[in-house]
């Protein structure tokens, strides 16, 4: 057959079938998008990928292992701290120690490089918050950071001020922002 004459054909099929090809095109795009979404939910309410997928659900939800085991400083220092290499491998140098995951740790330990957790939370820069005088009022870690027990991947809070007065009101702390919080 000459080209011209099975162009001629190819549109003939086309046009004949318009409507069975549109159908079939519409599922495998559908279907497409289905499977898409069924395994890789887009990140609309997870944190960021983090270099390990450290998960706090498995840690301090069904493990329940105590948030100050991780964060110590959090009722003492403006910085929580978050735990270095050696504390994980304190436990997973002898739980699931073989676990590609826990290679990587001894990777970063190895190198002797802290592990490049990607922070979830942000304050404003002028904004001045310090743990301790929360921890020291049993302000429960949830009241600002949610459902931490139930996340895998942590899922930062963007604090806006009307979120730090409306407890404040309540709980007649200090109101007086502009000096307490603002420097
Ligand atoms: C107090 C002990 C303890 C500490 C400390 C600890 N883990 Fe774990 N971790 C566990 C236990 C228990 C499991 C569950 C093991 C299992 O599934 O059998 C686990 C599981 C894991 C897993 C696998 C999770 C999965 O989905 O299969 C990873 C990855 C992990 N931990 C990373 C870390 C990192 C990173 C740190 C340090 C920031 C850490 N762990 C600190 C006890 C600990
Ligand atoms: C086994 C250790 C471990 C335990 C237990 C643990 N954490 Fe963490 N936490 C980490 C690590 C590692 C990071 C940094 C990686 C990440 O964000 O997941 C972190 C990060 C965080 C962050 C986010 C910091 C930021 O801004 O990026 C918050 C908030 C936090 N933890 C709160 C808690 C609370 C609340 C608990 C107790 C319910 C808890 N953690 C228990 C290890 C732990
Ligand atoms: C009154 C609100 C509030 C409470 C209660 C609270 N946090 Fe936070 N947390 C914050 C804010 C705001 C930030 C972000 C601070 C910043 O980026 O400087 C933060 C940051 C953190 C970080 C990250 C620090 C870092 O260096 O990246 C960790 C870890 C953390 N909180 C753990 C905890 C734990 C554990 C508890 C409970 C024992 C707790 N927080 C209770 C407000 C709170
Ligand atoms: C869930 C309740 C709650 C939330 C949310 C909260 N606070 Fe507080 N805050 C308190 C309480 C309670 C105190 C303790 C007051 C006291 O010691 O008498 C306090 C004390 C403080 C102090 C010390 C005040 C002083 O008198 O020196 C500062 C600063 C502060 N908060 C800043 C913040 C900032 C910034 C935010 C928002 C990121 C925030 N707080 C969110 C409850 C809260």
């Amino acid at each position: 057959m000459e080209p011209a004459v099975l162009f001629k054909n190819g549109w003939m099929f086309i046009r004949a079938n318009l409507t069975a090809i549109l159908v079939s095109a519409g599922t495998v795009l559908s279907l497409g998008a289905f499977l898409w979404l069924f395994y890789m939910p887009p990140a609309f309410d997870i944190g960021p990928e983090q270099p390990i997928p450290f998960s706090h659900r498995v840690h301090a939800g069904v493990k329940s292992i105590d948030c100050k085991f991780c964060h110590p400083y959090v009722a003492r220092s403006v910085h929580p701290g978050i735990p270095p290499v050696e504390k994980c491998l304190y436990c997973h140098n002898y739980i699931i120690a073989g676990h590609p995951e826990i290679l990587k740790e001894h990777a970063y330990f190895n190198a002797g490089n802290p592990v490049p957790w990607v922070k979830a939370n942000y304050l404003p820069e002028h904004v001045m918050f310090n743990h301790k005088r929360h921890i020291q009022k049993e302000v429960l870690c949830e009241a600002c950071h949610g459902d931490i027990l139930s996340m895998d991947r942590i899922k930062g809070v963007r604090f806006k001020m009307e979120f730090c007065i409306a407890c404040h009101r309540e709980k007649k702390a200090n109101l007086d922002c502009w000096l307490g919080c603002h420097n």
